[in-house]
């Protein structure tokens, strides 16, 4: 038996056997439930869906650009025609100007990245789960939505910079959100994942540097593995975890715990 039999879940963020939704799409289908997935554009779809049909034995594969109101409107009416509810929704979506991703905040920051940053990163995770609410409201063992976040939304990192707003908003959306689907039975959380090999974290600069000193200090003395975050989120969308709404949980090797000291020797 296992912990997700009987659900079905979109996967919103899949885009290659290296990202975090991709560790989440294998813990959830071990644990025995149905995915469908959303990816972001023609580019994707062909790895997306032969990812799909391969390793989680599922033909629902439906485009979604999560910037545009008509295609997140589809994305729903096309999933509602495979299925007539929803249990599971993952965020697994963020996006900024790599000119936004490097360098001094203050002399990159414009506008127009804020703008984008905040859009594709955080307010696309209120529309989705607004899009989604008529096919989760009447589960009936509730539903749950789950998004990822990184500690630079809680503390100033190098060259994360607007990236870290997005983030800081991203987690009192799963707040706010928590508390208006809480009384109808839809629980909202956040994985804040340690940093993670993948397509998008390459766009930050020096992000080789950050996972070398991650492994170096962190607690438990490794990098965060796309397993452990699948892990995580395939017990927060299950009953398991059914008291649990309105959390950011740190997968990230307790790094989030700790003060270090070597950042910055060379001025001491
Ligand atoms: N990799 C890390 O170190 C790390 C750490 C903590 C949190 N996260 C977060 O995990 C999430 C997934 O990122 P990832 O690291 O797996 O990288 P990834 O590149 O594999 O996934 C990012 C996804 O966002 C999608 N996307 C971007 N713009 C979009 C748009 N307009 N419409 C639809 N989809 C769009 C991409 O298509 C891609 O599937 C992001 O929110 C990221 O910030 C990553």
């Amino acid at each position: 038996m296992g912990l997700l039999d009987n659900k079905r879940a979109l996967i919103v963020g899949l885009a290659s056997d290296r990202s975090i939704a991709y560790g989440i799409a294998e813990a959830m289908h071990r644990e025995g439930a149905q995915l469908a997935f959303a990816y972001q554009g023609e580019k994707l779809k062909e790895r997306v869906t032969k990812m799909a049909s391969k390793n989680f034995n599922s033909n629902i594969v439906i485009p979604c650009d999560v910037s545009r109101d008509e295609e997140i409107n589809e994305l729903f009416k096309q999933l509602n025609a495979h299925w007539d509810g929803l249990d599971i929704l993952i965020h697994s979506v963020a996006y900024a100007p790599a000119d936004q991703l490097q360098g001094d905040f203050l002399e990159n920051i414009n506008r127009e990245g804020f703008k984008i940053a905040h859009d594709i990163s955080s307010y696309s995770l209120a529309a989705l789960a607004k899009a989604a609410f008529p096919m989760m409201k009447d589960q009936p063992k509730g539903g749950a939505i789950l998004t990822l976040s990184y500690l630079g939304s809680e503390k100033a990192l190098q060259n994360y910079n607007i990236m870290g707003l997005a983030k800081a908003s991203l987690e009192a959306n799963v707040r706010y959100l928590a508390n208006s689907l809480g009384p109808k039975h839809i629980r909202v959380n956040a994985i804040s994942a340690g940093p993670i090999r993948t397509l998008a974290a390459s766009g930050i600069s020096g992000f080789r540097k950050i996972l070398a000193y991650n492994a170096a200090v962190t607690p438990l003395r490794q990098n965060t593995t796309l397993e452990q975050v699948g892990n995580t989120a395939a017990f927060l969308c299950s009953d398991m975890a059914s008291g649990i709404t309105g959390e950011i949980v740190h997968v990230d090797g307790g790094f989030h715990a700790i003060i270090t000291m070597g950042e910055n020797a060379e001025a001491v």
